[in-house]
């Protein structure tokens, strides 16, 4: 029996960010102002993370995409002292839902060891497939919708007819929505938020089965460390707006007809992830504010031992006000 001791439990800490970055933005919810709901998380977000103990990188920063707040590629987070991470933040995804007070809006980070997570550097789109540990080894990125779906299917002892589909509901996948609806697998399509749809894949009775579509490669890297510890699976492929984006991707090196598997997205198992809910979704509650408190609801995630917990946490905001740096 190896007699390897517990090592210590990262998302535990990431936890902690994941609240605050909420807390803060939370106060947003249908202010319809975007930036000021960054803002709050991204300040909340790096205010916690440099109290913990590690040497993390940021390789999947918050703000290129949307002219954002910055959580800026290459910034140095935590003490300072080993171990040497790297890290993913995305302090709010979901800032439209937020701003116009709907649904499904979370906060997450997550944390590999150093040169373990695919850099996007400026490829900010990204073709996606995830599922749960069912249907994990039996998708392909190349393959036809038809066919994943019928994999799918089949993988989860299901008909084509049973499985939702979550796509990301924007004009480019128009394709896609009709390839999908020929097969006759249902549809959720949903205004934004597809780290929370790719967690939702995994996630038992969430009632969605795949996730299918564009979205941003930063939330593809961070989705990889969630399915890591969840036991699903996420393929990609990156893609260029324009001949000029795709040139500049090119020179680079990065390939944009190679399917990028898990891990190429996350090389290593040893991941932590935690997300938590700003406004309520299908997944976790969102900051519920009252009196001198607020409440939380979060899942946090450890890749090595693929334990996740569901932490909902009761916070006393007149005494954090006292003692923290953050405005709650
Ligand atoms: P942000 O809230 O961080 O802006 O991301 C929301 C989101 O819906 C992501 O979940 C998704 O990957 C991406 O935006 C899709 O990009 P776009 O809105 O440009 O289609």
């Amino acid at each position: 029996m190896p007699d390897n001791k517990p090592t210590r439990n990262l998302a535990l800490d990431l936890v902690r960010v994941t609240e605050a970055a909420a807390l803060a933005a939370g106060r947003q919810m249908g202010l319809g102002d975007k930036i000021a709901a960054d803002q709050a998380a991204v300040d909340a977000m790096r205010l916690v993370l440099n109290t913990i103990e590690m040497d993390a990188v940021i390789v999947i920063g918050e703000g290129e995409k949307d002219e954002a707040p910055m959580l800026y590629n290459g910034e140095h987070l935590g003490t300072g002292n080993p171990p040497e991470l790297d890290i993913a933040v995305d302090p709010i995804d979901g800032t439209r839902p937020l701003a116009h007070g709907q649904w499904n809006s979370v906060a997450t980070v997550a944390l590999a060891p150093r040169g373990a997570m695919l850099n996007p550097g400026p490829v900010l789109y990204m073709d996606k497939i995830a599922v749960g540990p069912e249907a994990r080894d039996v998708i392909d990125l190349d393959a036809p919708p038809a066919e994943n779906l019928k994999r799918i299917a089949q993988a989860k002892g299901d008909k084509v007819e049973d499985l939702t589909v979550m796509i990301l509901d924007r004009p480019r996948h128009a394709d896609l929505i009709q390839a999908v609806r020929a097969c006759g697998a249902r549809i959720r399509l949903i205004p934004d938020g597809d780290v929370n749809g790719a967690l939702m894949t995994a996630w038992p009775a969430s009632g969605i089965d795949v996730l299918l579509g564009i979205g941003g490669t930063p939330e593809g890297v961070i989705a990889a460390c969630a399915l890591r510890c969840m036991g699903g699976n996420i393929q990609g492929r990156l893609v260029a707006r324009t001949p000029e984006e795709e040139a500049r991707g090119r020179e680079l090196g990065y390939d944009f007809h190679k399917v990028l598997r898990i891990d190429d997205l996350v090389a290593s198992q040893d991941v932590f992830f935690a997300v938590t809910g700003i406004t309520n979704g299908d997944l976790l509650r969102g900051v519920d504010y009252y009196g001198n408190g607020a409440t939380t609801d979060s899942l946090v995630m450890r890749g090595l031992t693929g334990t996740y917990r569901r932490i909902q946490a009761t916070h006393h905001l007149d005494t954090l006000n006292r003692i923290s740096g953050i405005a709650y």
